[in-house]
């Protein structure tokens, strides 16, 4: 029998998020997407995350007519996307109506495949996400945010792929936005979760830690259905590995890619000097290419470490790394085992700065730990001690329902907000994601005068 692993390709996504912070504009595409379509790919990873806010805020492109135009030339592979649960693409939690529309409207411009994840793994902040994707008729990934803990343990994550199919999941991808997954982890995961049920698995991880293609390899061993790659021109360090060598290197251990090697060549001859003009432009810093396995050590994503190091920097407190260091996991202890992953990866990071600064733990506190310790974002991974949360929220009693149960459908607010500049309900949606510079594209769109100063005349009688 003939083993066999498919490739997701992450270039036009994850890759360019990961290296270059997502300003790769759809003109740097669109040439070689024909070719990446005839290349073999599972499905090629290219909306969502972070793309859809870069396009509006930095490149002036419309999100949406990105992914028509490529939608209109990809007949053979899936498109994905990449979607945050309650909180779509954007910073905040939205009201189901508006969830129910976003990802309608996703799947009706071109995606096939909705991956969605919730920072804590709290599943009913999915739960809208998954019942609008199968409604709408596209295939609903459901994505484990993985994280290393006391608790997050293989039956944990386990249980949280059999709720997932429960709720509908038509796949399960071991999502590791951290490169912390070791390679032995994943191949006792995956074999785990496919003893327990029958639905395809994917595994995406990270180079950063140096160990991502040990570990992409016990995945296929294990049985993995799909690995994300990215094409060499943006691939390791920060980003995934590179798919050209994952593909040569499991198909002479005997698997069947399905992927066209020269392909890939034209794919990476494509975006090499587009590589090379972000390098030049400064975009592309030489450190995301480098291996950090400080992550592996200390247990924490190598973005939040170079965060705090800055941080402490600005502040001349260089020599307090080591300490806050320490802190980190007391914070994280603290409050439930919250997986580091964006929000809580910055808002743990802030937390144990300011209780190494005031030398008492907790007597400074940001405003988001105080909203996450009242469950405005979801169930803590377990539940936090009554000492810690009289520290943090004295009194106060904690909601125990699905965060976006307290929300009022929203839509017909926005559409109104916005209803001078939206000619359709994805502009609308634009407008929802990102408020400021949605109105700011949509009104630049519609208006030729519309960031023209208005001039202050001074008249003077004397
Ligand atoms: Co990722």
């Amino acid at each position: 029998m003939t083993k066999k692993i498919q490739f997701t390709e992450t270039v036009l996504r994850d890759g360019q998020q990961s290296q270059i912070a997502t300003r790769m504009p759809t003109s740097d595409m669109l040439p070689i997407i024909q070719t990446m379509d005839d290349a073999g790919f599972h499905a090629l990873e290219m909306w969502g995350g972070a793309t859809f806010d870069a396009c509006v805020r930095y490149l002036n492109e419309d999100p949406w007519q990105r992914l028509r135009q490529i939608r209109k030339i990809v007949k053979n592979t899936k498109l994905q996307m990449l979607l945050r649960g309650q909180n779509l693409l954007g910073y905040r939690h939205y009201a189901d109506d508006v969830v129910t529309a976003f990802v309608k409207k996703s799947i009706e411009n071109g995606i096939d495949i909705v991956r969605v994840f919730d920072a804590l793994n709290d599943t009913r902040n999915l739960q809208t996400a998954i019942e609008a994707t199968k409604k709408a008729g596209g295939h609903c990934q459901g994505a484990i945010a993985y994280t290393t803990s006391k608790i997050h343990t293989i039956d944990y994550f386990t249980d949280l792929a059999k709720e997932f199919q429960q709720m509908g999941a038509d796949s399960i991808c071991i999502k590791d936005m951290a490169g912390v997954l070791l390679p032995d982890v994943c191949y006792d995961l995956i074999r785990q979760i496919k003893e327990t049920i029958d639905l395809p698995i994917e595994v995406h991880t990270h180079a950063t830690g140096g160990i991502a293609e040990m570990t992409y390899l016990k995945a296929a061993e294990a049985g993995a259905d799909i690995i994300d790659t990215c094409i060499s021109s943006f691939s390791g360090g920060t980003s995934q590995p590179a798919t050209e060598s994952l593909a040569i290197a499991l198909e002479a251990l005997g698997f069947e890619t399905g992927l066209d090697l020269a392909k890939l060549e034209k794919i990476a001859q494509h975006f090499n000097p587009i590589r090379d003009r972000f390098r030049k432009e400064g975009l592309l810093n030489a450190k995301v290419k480098d291996t950090e396995p400080k992550a592996l050590i200390y247990q924490v994503p190598g973005g939040m470490l170079s965060n705090l190091l800055s941080q402490l920097k600005e502040q001349g407190l260089e020599d307090k790394y080591e300490k806050v260091l320490t802190e980190v996991p007391k914070v994280r202890a603290d409050l439930g085992y919250p997986p580091l992953v964006t929000p809580m990866s910055q808002m743990v990071g802030t937390q144990a700065l300011m209780n190494v600064m005031a030398c008492v733990r907790y007597k400074m506190i940001p405003q988001e730990i105080k909203e996450y310790v009242e469950g405005k974002y979801g169930r803590s991974p377990i539940t936090i001690t009554p000492e810690i949360k009289q520290k943090i929220i004295g009194d106060k009693k904690p909601i125990t329902c699905r965060p976006a149960d307290l929300l009022e459908d929203e839509l017909s607010k926005l559409t109104d907000e916005i209803k001078e500049y939206a000619k359709t309900e994805e502009d609308i949606l634009l407008y929802a994601m990102f408020p400021k510079q949605g109105r700011d594209f949509l009104g630049k769109r519609e208006d030729p005068f519309y960031d023209v100063p208005i001039q202050t005349i001074t008249v003077t009688f004397d």
